[in-house]
């Protein structure tokens, strides 16, 4: 018997449907191709868009479907003209989801797939294959909506707490042992700290606790290096780190800077991992200037949904849709743009990569 998963979908803003749709179009085919499971789709509202609408960023009925689905999908939102009387952007989600459902392990995976435009020197597939693991149920954005303000002054402050300074270090000690290869540079399995210790005290703090609980993990090792340096380090050796661990702001910054040195934003999936649920998603935008025009690249949306199916135990249907879209890549069967963007769009990638699971499906 198939087991089936209850997975929610939210399509989001802008870009968010056709991607979402190309995806949802691509699971079909892995699912046929395993023959080991289903997916049961629940569609919800949330975003920018909802938010215009019901002046909430995510539903009560999605919200609802969300902690009651095995794992859930969901697009970029947000819409740059969408906005809260404060001035904030409205329509995000990681403050509600992350924070208030504790999903406090935000992986974020930067690979270097074959023949996309890369800004370095050292260009070679795989020679850049990290992961960022971004704290983010706490740190600087705990803030978000409630730093103090008055006409001349506002503050945020950052919020480290022994547990999650814990629990974070464990699980990317735990991602490191599990990861099929250490860096690329050398094989070794290496988890790096990045934080600002030697200016705050917060850093300090989690600096301690990180190298405390790494002596539980003797097989890797360990390194701890300051954001500026790690900035740097991440374009002139990408191929030294095998996972990044850092606070909640940072990780939001180095993911970006990642991004960029792997042909784009694009090619960036997240996973957003709490103790019971889960939210997958790519780690850009909703790129509204280019919606509909048959532009958008779902890359970054199918990695995610990768992602989605080894957190749900299909392990060999993820490695199956990775290993899918790095042919895809290195086939050069889809015609990227120096931005990032297909020419063609969501629907034709789907299409490409639906072939590229076929031909190679049958023995895998
Ligand atoms: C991300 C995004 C969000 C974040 C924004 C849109 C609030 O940039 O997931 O990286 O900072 O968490
Ligand atoms: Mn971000």
């Amino acid at each position: 018997m198939a087991k089936s998963y209850w997975v929610a979908i939210l399509p989001g803003d802008g870009i968010g449907p056709e991607i979402v749709d190309a995806t949802l179009d691509v699971l079909e085919t892995v699912q046929e191709l395993s023959g080991q499971f289903s997916l049961i789709y629940e569609f919800h509202q949330a975003g920018a868009g909802c938010y215009r609408e019901t002046g909430k960023p995510i539903t009560d009925e999605a919200l609802e479907a969300f902690q009651r689905a095995n794992a859930t999908l969901k697009g970029p939102v947000g819409l740059p003209d969408v906005r809260k009387p404060d001035g904030t952007e409205a329509g995000l989600l990681g403050g509600v989801l992350r924070v208030d459902f504790d999903l406090y392990a935000n992986v974020r995976p930067i690979r270097l797939f074959p023949n996309v435009l890369t800004p370095l020197a050292a260009n070679d597939p795989d020679s850049i294959d990290y992961i960022i693991l971004r704290e983010s149920s706490e740190g600087l954005y705990l803030s978000r909506g409630v730093g103090l303000k008055t006409r001349d002054a506002a503050t945020d402050s950052m919020m480290m707490t022994r547990r999650g300074c814990e629990r974070i270090s464990r699980y990317a000690f735990r991602l490191s042992m599990e990861k099929g290869r250490g860096a690329p540079e050398d094989g070794r399995r290496r988890v790096t700290l990045v934080d600002k210790s030697n200016v705050l005290r917060s850093f300090a703090f989690f600096r301690d606790i990180f190298l405390h609980t790494a002596a539980d993990f003797p097989a890797v090792e360990t390194e701890c290096l300051y954001m500026d340096a790690a900035a740097a380090a991440l374009v002139n050796r990408p191929g030294h780190f095998q996972i990044i661990v850092t606070e909640n702001m940072f990780g939001d910054i180095l993911s970006d800077l990642g991004g960029a040195t792997i042909g784009g934003l694009g090619m960036c999936p997240a996973a957003n991992i709490g103790d019971r649920l889960a939210y997958f998603e790519p780690i850009h935008g909703s790129a509204p200037d280019i919606a509909g025009q048959r532009l958008a690249n779902p890359t970054s949306q199918i990695l995610a949904a990768a992602m989605m199916l080894k957190h749900l135990g299909e392990a060999e249907a993820a490695e199956q849709l990775e290993n899918a879209v790095w042919n895809l890549y290195a086939q050069k069967r889809i015609p990227l743009m120096p931005t990032g963007a297909v020419k063609g769009g969501a629907s034709l990638v789907a299409k490409e990569l639906k072939a590229v699971l076929k031909s190679t499906g049958a023995h895998a």
